[in-house]
């Protein structure tokens, strides 16, 4: 068999056998859900059932939620490409009607980037609202041909600002802040059950059990096109581990129903030196990285919130 991704291979492998370790403790029984069956309401689902699910991790629902608005250490706002019928037949967006010092973010696109800017945020990160569908980053201006160049010569946006075929669910928008040592917490019922550092070729196989549930394996920069450079050594710190957990615990048993099962990264604000939370994930194909998988899914087969949201997906 030939994959795209040895981790992914290893992580479908870990997750298979964490789950039926999990079943065979608790005297359950674990069985193969069919796509065109989907199961009862009253299973509990360890993994993806349907394509739809596969790779899609991020239902809308959780695209901005209340504790990310709260605690993700930067502007952000939900916006969309304007679709109206009078901006198709006159080209006159609500972009080039607003005006600086608008208090609350505007829901067109365009006029949001340009929000961003009259906030002081010289760098905007667009996200789809579509699952998984992209994200970049780009420079802001107060100039909004400029803000709409940016936005539809990215290779990633490009086609979203055209109004036939711009999603529906619209764009996450957020200042770009710089952000080090990016750690994922797995939360079942509002409770941090493991963690491990954003550590891109990591699997539970890497998981140190001295560190306990919480792997202390990190690295400063995650390297990527969004925060920029390349991925720096891994490092042990578990100070960092402690300060992100302090961080996150009381956040996480907060949250509301149906948002109690999920995952949650978290990272250090490069401009303040304080945690924040960088996004929110659903569960079925989060990337493990080092956790410790049979402590996932000790908790997912008692969980009360199952972190499925088939109706969202
Ligand atoms: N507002 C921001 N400012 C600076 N960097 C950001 C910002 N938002 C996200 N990033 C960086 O971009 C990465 C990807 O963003 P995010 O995790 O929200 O999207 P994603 O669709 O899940 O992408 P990925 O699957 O690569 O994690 C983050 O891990 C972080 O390094
Ligand atoms: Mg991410």
């Amino acid at each position: 068999m030939r994959v795209a991704d040895v981790e992914d291979f290893w992580e479908d492998a870990i997750r298979a056998s964490a789950a039926l370790r999990a079943c065979e403790r608790n005297g359950l029984t674990l069985s193969l859900a069919s796509e065109t069956d989907p199961p009862p309401p009253t299973t509990h689902r360890l993994g993806p059932v349907s394509v739809a699910e596969e790779g899609r991790h991020c239902p809308d629902a959780l695209l901005m939620p209340e504790a990310l608005t709260e605690h993700g250490g930067r502007l952000m706002a939900r916006a969309w490409v304007d679709t109206s019928v009078e901006y198709m037949r006159t080209g006159k967006s609500a972009a080039q009607a607003y005006a600086p010092g608008t208090e609350a973010c505007p829901e067109e696109l365009f006029s949001a980037l340009l929000w961003l800017h009259d906030r002081g945020a010289r760098e905007a990160v667009v996200k789809l609202g579509i699952r998984k569908a992209g994200v970049s980053r780009i420079l802001l201006s107060p100039k909004l041909d400029e803000v709409r160049a940016a936005v539809t010569d990215d290779d990633v946006l490009c086609w979203s600002a055209i109004p036939d075929a711009a999603p529906p669910s619209g764009f996450l928008v957020q200042e770009w802040v710089p952000m080090t040592h990016e750690y994922r917490f797995f939360v079942v019922d509002g409770v941090l059950v493991t963690g491990a550092g954003c550590v891109e070729e990591f699997t539970p196989l890497d998981h140190r059990r001295v560190d306990g549930r919480f792997d202390a394996a990190m690295r400063e920069w995650r390297g990527n096109g969004i925060n920029g450079g390349s991925p720096s050594p891994v490092m042990r710190m578990p100070q960092r581990v402690s300060r992100y957990v302090e961080f996150l615990a009381p956040i996480a048993e907060g949250l509301p129903h149906g948002q109690r099962t999920v995952v949650i990264d978290v990272a250090t604000s490069a401009q303040s030196g304080d945690p924040l939370i960088v996004e929110f994930n659903a569960l079925p194909n989060a990337g493990l990285y080092a956790t410790d998988a049979d402590v996932l899914f000790e908790n997912l087969v008692h969980a009360g919130d199952r972190g499925y949201q088939v109706n969202l997906l």
